[in-house]
């Protein structure tokens, strides 16, 4: 018998073929994206990132979207509007990224709307305010770092939520690493790696009242992730839960509070990543949550 061959999907899937793919994106029809970010990591980190956040009937800006895996989160968490906002990754010839989220777009009709603008010309003025904005993996690429992200912040209404590469975790002050050319992962685009106090000063400086801490939930300390609200007001409305369980409450830690890593695995083997033996460790750390 001759296999009936689907002339769309074997389209797509040459499409998808011709792009190097950050995030792994289920497309329907049995094809997937083949991203450097598994299925599962991104499942874990949308949890962490986005479950935190009521999503229903808000307006979201997801800064440095690339293939658009948060964004798409973002609308099937019930956000009414999400505005993709990217510029580096969208117009590189191999990442062909905007390319990449326009198809994730049409192919699972997720209603996305699109900036294509650089992170230097990103601000209230060129995307406007939305009720939650996303700034995920973007603020250690950024020469300008902390200028960014105080202009940045002034896009959101009610949260800020960022995810960004740590060093200079033995220090209690705020305070970023600089890595010169590609020091940083053989990555020339990376330059900066603060520490949690830096990005609590910074949010503080920008006016966000209550700032909320979790380690990332595969790489540990190593990364971080923060639920920045402007208000008191603005943590009832939008938080899931405003008692933010699994997370720290920034403006209760002493001001030489040091970030360690209360994953014993990571301690002796810093930023390591074991899914198989995270999954057997999970029953334990439930009962002992960090
Ligand atoms: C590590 S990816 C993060 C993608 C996505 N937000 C996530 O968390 O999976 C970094 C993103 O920042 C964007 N970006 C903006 N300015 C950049 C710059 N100067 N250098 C590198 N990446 C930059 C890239 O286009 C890319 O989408």
């Amino acid at each position: 018998m001759t296999e009936t061959v689907n002339p769309d999907r074997e389209d797509l899937q040459r499409r998808v073929d011709a792009i190097t793919w950050f995030h792994s994106i289920d497309l329907g029809n049995g094809i997937v994206t083949r991203g450097t970010k598994s299925i599962d990591v991104l499942a874990s980190e949308a949890d962490a990132l986005l479950g935190p956040v009521r999503l229903e009937g808000a307006s979201v800006a997801d800064i440095g979207a690339w293939n658009g895996y948060f964004s798409l989160d973002s609308r099937r968490r019930g956000a009414a509007r999400v505005l993709a906002v990217d510029e580096y990754t969208w117009v590189h010839p191999e990442f062909r990224g905007r390319e990449s989220i326009e198809l994730v777009n049409t192919t699972l009709r997720a209603d996305l709307e699109f900036k294509q603008v650089a992170i230097a010309d990103t601000g209230p003025d060129s995307i406007g305010r939305h009720d939650v904005v996303l700034f995920l993996g973007v603020f250690y690429h950024l020469f300008d770092a902390p200028a960014d992200l105080l202009r940045i912040a002034g896009c959101a209404k009610d949260v800020l939520v960022i995810e960004s590469y740590h060093d200079a975790l033995e220090l209690t002050r705020p305070a970023m690493v600089f890595y010169p050319g590609a020091t940083l992962a053989n990555d020339a685009t990376n330059w900066w790696g603060p520490n949690p106090a830096l990005i609590r000063e910074l949010l503080t400086m920008a006016g966000y009242e209550r700032i909320f801490f979790r380690p990332h939930p595969d790489r540990g300390i190593v990364r971080g992730i923060y639920h920045a609200f402007r208000s008191s007001d603005a943590l009832t409305r939008r938080a899931v839960d405003p008692s933010m369980p699994r997370s720290i409450d920034m403006s209760t830690l002493p001001a030489n509070h040091r970030f360690v890593d209360a994953n014993p695995v990571r301690r002796v083997i810093p930023g390591a990543s074991f899914p198989r033996l995270r999954r057997w460790l999970r029953p334990f750390q439930r009962r002992n949550p960090r």
